[in-house]
């Protein structure tokens, strides 16, 4: 089943898998390897009037990297994936998601993005009235994908995350640790190369959050290169991956093999 994630076939995933940018250092000098997943050289964003949400933020996250983002509340965490997103634009500094320069990414372009960058967030964002099939089905064919591919997809999803006895399923009648499965079902059916998770265990309980946190990493070993905002101490130090922790807008660490705080 993990077939499904590591194939990349699919054309959707094409806007991260044919780079448009090399990034320089002003001499004209490439700085980044081809193996970069993201980039932010120097990113402030200010809120006008004056709301310094980051205060030039510069890190590579790798192709196949595990991050976790930490930092307490208002450091700038959600204004970084929104950036990532483009539903926001840097005040001053350089985002390259996938080899692409966002700040020079055509309008027209943004959708393509946001099908190569799977979101995943802590209030699920389902819909409250279709089954677990039809809100993967309906992220489907807002791309306009086929009926014929959508019923091959959804199921092969829905069993990847251990949900396919569950697809007749209204959120209403799911757990919460099954209603993120469903919406990280929805965030890589169609594969991304990236996926961005603002808070997925936020609120779920302690048990189910591992569960939740063995899907991802599964994800990640398939070959998704995974962004994961967190609160949780517990599961950042358990899972001893690379940690980039913000406070007031800066980077304050930046550990390869790191927990929620330094020890
Ligand atoms: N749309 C906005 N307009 C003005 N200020 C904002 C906006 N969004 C966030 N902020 C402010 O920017 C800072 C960083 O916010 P955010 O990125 O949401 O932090 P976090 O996700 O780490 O809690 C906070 O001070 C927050 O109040
Ligand atoms: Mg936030």
């Amino acid at each position: 089943m993990d077939d499904l994630l590591t194939s990349m076939s699919d054309t959707s995933a094409a806007l991260l898998d044919a780079p448009d940018a090399v990034a320089t250092n002003g001499n004209g000098v490439a700085t980044v390897s081809a193996t970069a997943m993201i980039v932010l050289e120097d990113v402030r964003k200010v809120y006008e009037p004056d709301v310094v949400a980051l205060g030039g933020a510069s890190f590579v996250i790798e192709k196949g990297e595990f991050v976790f983002v930490v930092g307490p509340s208002g450091s700038g965490k959600s204004t970084i994936i929104r950036l990532l997103l483009k539903e926001l634009e840097p005040t001053t500094g350089r985002i390259i998601v996938g080899g692409r320069d966002l700040t020079r990414l055509k309008r027209s372009k943004v959708p393509l993005l946001r099908r190569n960058v799977g979101c995943v967030f802590q209030d699920f964002k389902l819909l409250r009235d279709r089954s677990a099939f039809e809100n993967i089905a309906y992220a489907l064919r807002v791309q306009g994908e086929s009926n014929t591919a959508i019923r091959r997809k959804v199921p092969e999803v829905l069993a990847l995350v251990g949900l396919a006895h569950k697809a007749a399923s209204r959120p209403d009648e799911l757990s919460g640790g099954e209603q993120q499965r469903v919406s990280i079902a929805r965030a890589v059916v169609n594969h991304p190369p990236l996926l961005i998770c603002d808070e997925p265990t936020g609120n779920l309980d302690p048990d189910t959050s591992v569960g939740i946190m063995q899907l991802l990493h599964r994800i990640n070993t398939a070959g998704t290169t995974i962004l994961m905002v967190s609160h949780d101490r517990e599961m950042v130090d358990k899972m001893r991956k690379r940690v980039i922790a913000l406070d007031h807008g800066l980077i304050v660490r930046d550990e390869r093999r790191g927990g929620y705080e330094t020890e």
